[in-house]
């Protein structure tokens, strides 16, 4: 590692073009390592489709995502998760009727998967693979305070707990960057302050770089150091939480938007 080499994510001229919209035009952003950087946006700015070329969901039309050194605008999504991207969605994706132990496991399935042929025979060597990531999983729902749910459905936790239990899946993948979208969404303002701290805890305990989608401006403020603003595919800010709640161009692009 030299010295610039703290840059943990570059984005260099991403552009994402669907028909004639151009959803995501000539993005550009550094994130270094434990960053915690917020992206905010009206409905539409193009957000979302930035955290979908990072994770390999598109192939941007044009420009570079470069991870750890590494470019990965090309790559399949299993193998950018691989080298340490994970993320979570705006809608939360979960296996309802599995426990929420299993959902952990289901997020070891790469590593399971290798012995994929042990598994159907069985081998000592696969069972003992299986009962050591059954323990790391479970330690990992004692890190993020979901233990004592670990063997009830997803479907039945409140809402908060499954949306910490989608962040707890992609902990489980070990990732270095964490990409979060609207974690923050239909949560009540409890669950909201739960978060907040939640964000703050897993970055230092985990280790991890964080983007954070998010509609609750109080949560972007609150805890980010760095606000990035997106309106109809450009970024418009970059700045401060103080900088950014004061920046006129940022006020006039929420302006009649009702939040
Ligand atoms: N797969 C897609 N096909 C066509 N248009 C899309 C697709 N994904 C996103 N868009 C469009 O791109 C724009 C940006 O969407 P999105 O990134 O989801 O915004 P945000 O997350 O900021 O609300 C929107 O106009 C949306 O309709
Ligand atoms: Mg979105």
């Amino acid at each position: 590692m030299n010295n610039a080499s703290n840059t943990l994510l570059s984005l260099q001229g991403l552009t994402m073009v669907f028909g004639g919209l151009v959803a995501v035009n000539d993005f550009n952003l550094d994130l270094h390592d434990g960053d915690l950087v917020g992206l905010i946006g009206p409905n539409g700015a193009g957000k979302t489709t930035v955290f979908n070329m990072i994770s390999g969901q598109y192939i941007p039309t044009k420009g570079k995502v470069i991870f750890d050194g590494q470019e990965v605008q090309r790559l399949m999504p299993n193998v950018i998760t691989g080298l340490g991207i994970a993320r979570t969605f705006q809608n939360i994706r979960l296996f309802g009727n599995l426990s929420v132990l299993d959902n952990i496991m289901v997020s070891f399935h790469g590593k399971l998967k290798a012995s994929f042929i042990a598994a159907m025979i069985g081998t000592p060597g696969y069972l003992s693979t299986e009962r050591d990531l059954r323990e790391e999983a479970y330690s990992l729902l004692e890190a993020v305070e979901l233990s004592d749910v670990a063997y009830e459905d997803a479907q039945s936790l409140p809402y908060g707990k499954q949306r910490r239990l989608e962040i707890a899946r992609a902990l489980a993948t070990h990732p270095k960057l964490l990409l979060l979208d609207e974690p923050a969404a239909g949560m009540n303002p409890y669950e909201t302050l739960h978060l907040m701290r939640f964000i703050q805890r897993i970055r230092k305990d985990f280790n991890v770089t964080i983007l954070l989608i998010e509609h609750d401006m109080k949560v972007v403020m609150g805890i980010c150091e760095r606000v990035l603003v997106m309106d109809f595919g450009i970024q418009i800010a970059d700045g401060t939480p103080d900088k950014i709640r004061n920046d006129p161009k940022v006020i006039e692009a929420y302006l009649g938007v009702d939040e």
